[in-house]
């Protein structure tokens, strides 16, 4: 996702998106007895019938024009029936968002909670800070569709794996990590769908983009185009992970098919990926729709298939249930004509997309007399909102480096403060894309000013700090002067976005040269803020005994200004640590973006990827991050020897197996607790991360290490904390084989806390 459509014919040519209105009129809603009782008689508007009665009611009525029209993600209006018109495309990322035509700000709402860009609350690693946003954000929805401006349908939110620090999509991310990136997508799904019955939704969410699609533009390569190369084993414990998740335990509402190619097929006309595991294995209750114009890409742009009705007919019989575009509207009354496929496949496509918009209250009539009809404009942008903001975007600071413990700075002893860098006014810059309009933004300067006085000097006109853009002299002379400098650099959508993916992992620039002369120049410590969605090779500043601190903010949202300063001066104790791995420039230099292959190949000296894979060295890892406060763990309980029952013939009871595929019944209660005591034993209260790793026997290639289990806790000073961890045998200590089955690995299993390492022993 995604582009206006009507963009769609000049490939790879994509114009800024945004601003695009057409929502929902607030003076007619389908089934509204208040204003015409006729509609009394139709079963589909029948609150106390069940959803299945009430969608077969409707489809019956429709003409095969009419329900052609009911494929493409602007829904045509049926008088007849008292059915308004009604656009899919609204979208939630991290607040309600103006890209996407069902949602609009105006000025009875002109902004909506803008939370951090996702990569950035990701690593807060607080899965109830991950709900807690989902909440506020359908709240702020519902009380805008109630207003007329947005839509019920958001195509939110993004869970593929961030597999290459040079994606620009990474930033819309949870990280790198499947276990991570799965509980992002419960947690912040749950809170946008929020219901209080399981049939109803307060908001629908969609996990996108299925699948291994993680390639926007790089090197000519092409997401259009791009056929990912994917094996079994990568598919299974890598890329579909985060989505069955979504599905499987978020039960979210919908999921969208990418624009790539896995394995030669386009995602969106791929029956086993659909029809097969989406809606077979995983047991959807929602609808599947399509990348905006992914159908039109299968085509035009794959020219996979000959004609574009067979195009229609391929993606609708694979499980396509809604065609972001116009694609399905334009081909598939053709496609019936011609018996590529049967009105009854349309008739389940449309099906799946009524039960989601009754499962909604579409059809309950005026959604002011509905369960969420309370809400209205005040509930926007609310002083308890925007203070959600804030706190979100002080949990996902990192804290890579302090020398000599230089942070916090002392409030007191600060005169002068000198703020240098391009993002040091940030404002737009700190939402990241796919954002909507805030409600009001902090901006660094802003933030630092209420701590201290400052002297603001950009250094560079832009993030991009081409060489005739630098200022250097100015800068250098607010460092020498001041107590100590802030700098604030990083990139914006200029630099790492949809459809720009990085060549290089070093700073835009002269970025570099900016820093390091306004560090040699600097009378007092330096801190240096990376705002960016991807991570980057700042070895010369690690490296650097002039930088004394080194944080990565992401990109913070709206408040983002006040969690940079309330870090600085220690109001808040950072806690965040990094979602993704941050590899040096050589990386780029030698792998191929195009390359999906999640293990290290040493016969072509390729590295593998992720912390799980990766053999290379590395500028920080994934995990990283510095508190104020010192965190010690205790290992209360685990065992040494965990038993696996085998029924009785099991061939692996005769002869030696390195693991063993465990039947469904055998997994019940195999399971064990791993108690900790968590001390803080610095003299500042503060969140930690206590994270729960595991290093397999090494059998089926499997990861190096991989996360199990996490849980942040907050600590005062030398107060300490129980975390205990249930570790179920068949799901966290099992590893994929190469042809995509999860076994149990017999042998040796390093658990791991921190440095605390215990090795226990798997056997049957
Ligand atoms: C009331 O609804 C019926 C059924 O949709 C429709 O035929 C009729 O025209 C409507 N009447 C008015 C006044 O809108
Ligand atoms: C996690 O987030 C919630 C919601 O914002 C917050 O109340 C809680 O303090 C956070 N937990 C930690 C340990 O920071
Ligand atoms: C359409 O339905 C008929 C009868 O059930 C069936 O034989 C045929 O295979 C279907 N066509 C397609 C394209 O699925
Ligand atoms: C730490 O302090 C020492 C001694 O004052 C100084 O030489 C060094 O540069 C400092 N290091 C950092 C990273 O600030
Ligand atoms: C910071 O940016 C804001 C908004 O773009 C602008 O109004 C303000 O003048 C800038 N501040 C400085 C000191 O340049």
């Amino acid at each position: 996702m995604a582009f206006p459509f009507f963009q769609f014919a000049v490939l790879g040519v994509m114009a800024a998106t945004g601003g695009l209105v057409s929502a929902q009129s607030s003076a007619t809603f389908a089934c509204d007895v208040s204003k015409n009782s006729s509609v009394n008689s139709f079963v589909f508007c029948d609150k106390s019938a069940g959803i299945e009665a009430r969608v077969k009611d409707l489809v019956a009525r429709l003409t095969l024009d009419e329900k052609v029209g009911f494929l493409a993600s602007k829904n045509p209006a049926v008088a007849r029936l008292g059915i308004p018109s009604y656009e899919w495309w609204s979208e939630a990322l991290h607040g309600v968002s103006y890209v996407g035509p069902g949602t609009r700000f105006s000025s009875l709402v002109p902004g909506a909670t803008s939370f951090p860009q996702v990569i950035h609350s990701a690593a807060s690693f607080n899965t109830t800070l991950f709900h807690a946003m989902g909440k506020v954000v359908s709240t702020e929805a519902r009380a805008m569709y109630n207003a007329g401006l947005a839509g019920l349908t958001f195509w939110s939110p993004n869970v593929n794996i961030f597999r290459d620090p040079r994606w620009g999509r990474g930033q819309e991310t949870p990280g790198e990590d499947p276990l991570l990136a799965s509980k992002y997508a419960v947690a912040y799904v749950r809170g946008l769908q929020d219901a209080d019955k399981p049939e109803m939704l307060k908001v629908a969410a969609c996990c996108k983009h299925y699948t291994a699609y993680d390639v926007d533009n790089w090197k000519g390569t092409q997401r259009y185009t791009f056929n990912a190369q994917v094996t079994k084993q990568d598919m299974d414990d890598t890329y579909q992970v985060p989505f069955k998740s979504c599905v499987v335990d978020g039960n979210v509402a919908s999921v969208m098919c990418s624009y790539n190619k896995v394995n030669g097929v386009p995602t969106c006309a791929d029956p086993a990926l659909l029809t097969g595991t989406v809606r077979g294995d995983w047991k959807l209750n929602g609808y599947i729709v399509s990348d905006c114009d992914s159908v039109d890409v299968i085509f035009n742009a794959q020219h996979f298939t000959k004609s574009p009705e067979e195009a229609a007919a391929k993606s609708i019989l694979a499980g396509l249930d809604l065609n972001c575009g116009y694609f399905l509207g334009q081909h598939t009354k053709a496609a019936v004509a011609g018996g590529l496929l049967n009105e009854s496949d349309v008739d389940r496509a449309i099906a799946n997309n009524f039960a989601t918009l009754i499962r909604l209250g579409f059809y309950d009539g005026d959604p002011r007399g509905g369960p969420y009809g309370a809400l209205s404009t005040k509930d926007v942008c609310t002083a308890e909102n925007q203070e959600l903001a804030r706190d979100a975007a002080r949990q996902g600071v990192v804290l890579l480096k302090n020398g000599n413990s230089s942070l916090p700075l002392s409030p007191s002893s600060v005169r002068s403060l000198a703020v240098i860098g391009p993002n040091a006014n940030a404002t737009k810059t700190m939402l990241g894309n796919y954002e909507g309009a805030p409600c009001r933004y902090v901006t660094p300067l802003q933030g630092l000013a209420a701590y201290a006085p400052v002297v603001y000097q950009p250094g560079c006109l832009g993030v991009a700090c081409a060489g005739g853009n630098l200022q250097l002299e100015p800068a250098k002379q607010a460092a020498g002067q001041a107590d100590a400098t802030v700098l604030v650099v990083g990139t914006d959508q200029s630099i790492e976005r949809e459809s720009l993916d990085r060549i290089s992992l070093t700073l835009p620039g002269q970025q570099e040269v900016l820093i390091t002369e306004v560090a040699k120049a600097a009378k007092g410590p330096v801190v240096l803020v990376i705002m960016s969605g991807g991570p980057f090779d700042i070895t010369f500043a690690k490296n650097n005994e002039k930088i004394s601190s080194i944080i990565w903010v992401g990109f913070p949202g709206e408040k983002g200004g006040t969690a940079i300063a309330d870090v600085v001066f220690g109001s808040y104790n950072p806690s965040g640590r990094l979602p993704v791995t941050w590899y040096p420039e050589s990386f780029a230099d030698s792998v191929p973006m195009t390359d999906m292959n999640m293990r290290p190949n040493p016969a072509t000296s390729y590295p593998g990827r992720t912390y799980r894979f990766y053999t290379g060295d590395v500028v920080y890892s994934f995990g990283d991050g510095l508190s104020y406060s010192e965190f010690q763990h205790h290992l209360v309980e685990a065992p040494k020897l965990v038993a696996v029952p085998l029924e009785s013939g099991h061939a692996c009871l005769s002869r030696r197996c390195k693991s063993v595929q465990l039947l469904d019944g055998h997994c019940e209660g195999l399971a064990f607790d791993v108690r900790l005591l968590v001390r803080n034993a610095g003299g500042r209260a503060g969140g930690h991360t206590v994270f729960l790793f595991t290093t397999p026997p090494t059998v089926h290639g499997a990861p190096r290490r991989q996360l199990v289990a996490f849980e942040k806790v907050f600590l005062r000073a030398a107060e300490e904390g129980a975390v205990a961890f249930k570790v179920d045998v068949c799901r966290d200590l099992s590893v994929v084989d190469e042809m995509g089955t999860r076994k149990v690995a017999l042998g040796a299993h390093v658990l791991q806390v921190g440095t605390l390492k215990h090795s226990l022993s798997l056997r049957i």
